[in-house]
């Protein structure tokens, strides 16, 4: 009973939610007193919010330890998504803070589920590898894009749970304990859990802003110091993840940067897992697929989306792709993590790529979000701060360095003693009535300063709440120095 409330709790808290009221349950026998939530061996990350936090895991108390991966993961700590979630922001905030669209999938997608839903098959387990159905439609939104030919629906394609999943079940098919596994920081953060959980060792690797052009406010993409790579391999490096187009920066990785990765990828052995979950939001040119360079199939794992592809990441629908030797081991973990993925949603995944081309649906979508990402350029051109050009995703960094706010300002315990980042967000959200995320949150300790002057936009909203919040954005003017 105590632990299973512990678990809710815990879980309630992944889910954004504030919990005001814990009771404090009080058991006989010898007790485990859950630990405060600091950071653990290997994570090399010191600064815990949680600590000080009125809401986190402290004070409850178990006959059951936990398993110290949690805290190792930073998974019971108080998040940045906990701490800007809308329940803690003002009601009448505009959210652009988590990357979630606020418009619909495209009805003819839809479709696909609802007409399953209503047959009896399609409320029923799907093939563990995915539906047959899907599996051949992801294969045709691929061609012979990844090496010469079609992608083999049997063997080189795997359906899983969202891209997360798939990303996950590698780290769990791959990583033996003590394994190093290189990410670059900003990272999307679900990486983190995934090594560590499974035994991994973080190894982190800094993206560095570019100066761009001087008076100039909008900035280049950030950039890999290969150099840097290269010193940060050891002989028990294996596996880099690769994220291109990179969420939070909007990065495309150039070629460059991806041949200097190949290079090191075949001399030393390495596995890639290349999260490409935005490859349909590539603003400039084509999409350079890393496992199309040469040699590079054979080491590569790519997860893709559906979630992301068609404004359903509800759906929990994505995929990854790889050589049989690769993908098998993943199908084997995947498997026992989540049986099969959603078999209806997988019906609305489906008949989005079934029908896509021939819509002209990703050529038109991503027209529709550069109109998004224009007008809020254009907000933080009018309000004078620099921010980046984003070559792909849906997120821009805005350069919050020149933001000021009172000395006494209030700030809730969770904000004080983090980096900047968090508190220019809070007050942002406080004062004006926009909501961001910082970015700290998904670097080490000793890389976090790079990342405190900026705060990441989403444009996946609709055009007249991106109007709405650019306006809003204009009242910090007086704030800057
Ligand atoms: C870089 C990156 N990878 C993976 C995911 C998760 O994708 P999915 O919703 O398909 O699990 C996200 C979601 O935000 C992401 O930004």
């Amino acid at each position: 009973m105590v632990v299973r409330d512990i678990f809710r709790l815990a879980s309630v808290r992944r889910c954004g939610k504030q919990v005001v009221v814990v009771p404090r349950r009080t058991i006989s026998g010898p007790a485990v007193t859950l630990p405060d939530v600091k950071a653990g061996k290997g994570t090399q990350n010191g600064s815990d919010a949680n600590s000080t936090s009125s809401n986190g895991p402290r004070g409850l108390v178990s006959p059951i330890k936990y398993a110290s991966r949690l805290v190792e993961g930073r998974a019971l700590r108080e998040d940045v998504w906990s701490v800007f979630t809308a329940v803690n922001l003002p009601p009448s905030c505009i959210h652009l803070g988590q990357g979630d669209m606020n418009f619909a999938p495209p009805d003819w997608a839809r479709e696909g589920a609802e007409e399953a839903l209503r047959s009896t098959k399609g409320n029923h387990y799907a093939h563990q590898k995915g539906l047959p159905r899907l599996r051949k439609a992801i294969q045709q939104y691929c061609g012979n894009r990844f090496h010469g030919r079609e992608l083999d629906t049997e063997s080189e394609i795997l359906v899983t749970n969202g891209a997360n999943e798939g990303e996950y079940a590698t780290f769990t098919a791959f990583i033996e304990p003590g394994d190093e596994v290189i990410i670059f920081e900003p990272f999307y953060d679900a990486y983190l859990q995934g090594i560590i959980f499974n035994g991994g060792i973080p190894v982190y690797v800094p993206l560095h802003p570019s100066p761009g052009e001087s008076g100039k406010l909008c900035k280049p993409a950030w950039t890999l110091d290969l150099d840097e790579l290269r010193r940060s391999v050891t002989p028990r490096t294996k596996m880099i993840v690769l994220n291109t187009p990179h969420n939070p920066l909007g990065k495309v990785f150039t070629r460059t940067e991806l041949e200097g990765i190949a290079e090191l990828a075949d001399k030393h052995n390495l596995l890639i897992m290349s999260d490409e979950v935005y490859e349909h939001l590539v603003y400039n040119g084509d999409h350079v697929r890393f496992a199309s360079l040469p040699g590079m199939w054979e080491r590569t794992i790519t997860a893709g989306s559906a979630g992301k592809m068609f404004a359903g990441t509800g759906w929990r629908v994505g995929w990854v792709i790889g050589p049989p030797e690769l993908i098998l081991p993943v199908y084997a973990t995947s498997m026992r993590i989540v049986l099969c993925a959603n078999t209806p949603m997988q019906h609305a995944a489906a008949a989005g790529l079934e029908q896509a081309d021939a819509r002209g649906f990703f050529a038109k979508q991503r027209e529709e979000y550069m109109e998004r990402m224009a007008i809020l350029s254009d907000a933080f051109e009018r309000l004078g701060i620099s921010y980046t050009r984003p070559e792909g995703g849906y997120f821009i960094m805005a350069d919050i360095g020149n933001l000021r706010w009172p000395s006494d300002y209030p700030f809730p315990p969770n904000v004080q003693n983090r980096r900047r980042d968090f508190y220019a967000s809070w007050f942002i959200a406080m004062e004006v009535g926009v909501s961001s995320i910082p970015v700290t949150d998904f670097y080490c300790d000793t890389s976090a300063s790079i990342g405190e002057n900026y705060l990441r936009f989403s444009f996946a909203k609709d055009l007249d709440t991106l109007r709405a919040a650019g306006e809003r954005l204009q009242g910090l003017k007086k704030y800057l120095q």
